[in-house]
């Protein structure tokens, strides 16, 4: 019989054997960021999430520095939506005004930037539309225009959350022509229609006004398609991959783990988070120890990089 108990048996030994160790490195932090000012308003289905002014980033890049965690994901939300959602690759909008405020004043904070129209478009679709069809091949101009716009923004990195096929490529050259050739990609390669992103497009304002996403973002019944997405996407050029959700889809982070040795992310969504603070709140689950047990999986899995909106909490517990 082999004694597995033997390294089980107190903290020092168990602390030794441990596999996986989250590390603050390990997370990209979410930060919403509305026009307007001296604004900080809380996203009711997201307890500890807010949106935030320029004049009123502060409160949160503090907290962000000290925990020392690798960087922020940035959503902006603009005052002005139109079908082709100008304001995403506008020089003064919102998202490149919070890059230069972030750049010049938090320079030690490594910016990711999504890249998406859904935010600003006033069908609050991620592409351009033609009666109900979202277009793909037409798209990839204006997310290439928002790339560029927020990489001369100063922003340090582009993730495509759009979903369009061949936006990475054609982001690569669109950065590479503009003398971007140093910013890398993180591309949301296996990104699944669902029903998980619900708080996200509260605190967004994203919400798509007619129909889903269901004719570009992945059905969460295929696992074969989203190795091959991924596939698709390192040959693109992207330099990083994400799968999203995270808890629901450990199985294809761990066979894009498998299958390909490129660096991988996973994105722990609004509704896992939402799900996990309405269950604390009640008192039905320990907050603390159910997010280090969700992170750590995360990890294990195979998540080289873990964005989410425990960040800042996750720090604190390690
Ligand atoms: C924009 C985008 C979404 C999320 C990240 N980027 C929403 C969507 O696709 O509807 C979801 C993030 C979350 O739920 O936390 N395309
Ligand atoms: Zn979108």
């Amino acid at each position: 019989m082999y004694r597995f108990r033997r390294l089980r048996r107190d903290v020092r030994i168990r602390s030794m054997m441990q596999e996986t160790r989250l590390h603050p490195k390990d997370f990209i932090y979410p930060v919403f960021v509305i026009e307007g000012e001296n604004i900080k308003n809380p996203v009711a289905s997201m307890p500890g999430i807010y949106q935030y002014s320029i004049d009123r980033l502060e409160e949160i890049l503090e907290q962000i520095k000290e925990a020392g965690i690798g960087g922020i994901m940035l959503f902006g939300i603009p005052r002005h939506k139109d079908p082709q959602g100008s304001q995403a690759y506008a020089a003064d909008g919102i998202t490149q005004r919070a890059v230069r405020y972030i750049k010049e004043n938090y320079p030690e904070i490594y910016i990711v930037v999504d890249i998406c129209l859904c935010e600003y478009t006033s069908h609050g679709h991620c592409g351009m539309v033609h009666g109900e069809e979202i277009l793909n091949d037409e798209t990839l101009p204006y997310l290439v225009k928002m790339a560029v716009s927020l990489a001369e923004a100063g922003a340090d990195m582009a993730a495509p959350s759009d979903m369009m096929d061949g936006r990475v490529a054609a982001i690569r050259e669109g950065l590479d022509q503009a003398g971007f050739t140093q910013m890398p990609i993180m591309a949301y390669s296996a990104k699944f229609a669902s029903a998980y992103y619900g708080p996200f497009r509260d605190a967004a304002h994203s919400a798509p006004g007619f129909g889903d996403r269901k004719s570009y973002q992945m059905d969460f019944a295929n696992g074969q398609e989203a190795i091959r997405e991924i596939g698709a996407d390192i040959e693109e050029g992207a330099d990083i991959v994400m799968v999203k959700p995270a808890l629901a889809y450990l199985d294809v982070l761990k066979q894009a783990a498998l299958t390909f040795k490129v660096p991988l992310a996973v994105y722990n969504v609004s509704g896992e988070y939402a799900m996990v603070k309405a269950a604390a709140a009640n008192g039905w689950i320990d907050e603390k120890r159910i997010v280090m047990e969700n992170l750590t999986a995360m990890k294990r899995a195979g998540a080289q990089i873990i964005i989410t909106y425990h960040a800042l909490d996750a720090v604190k517990w390690l």
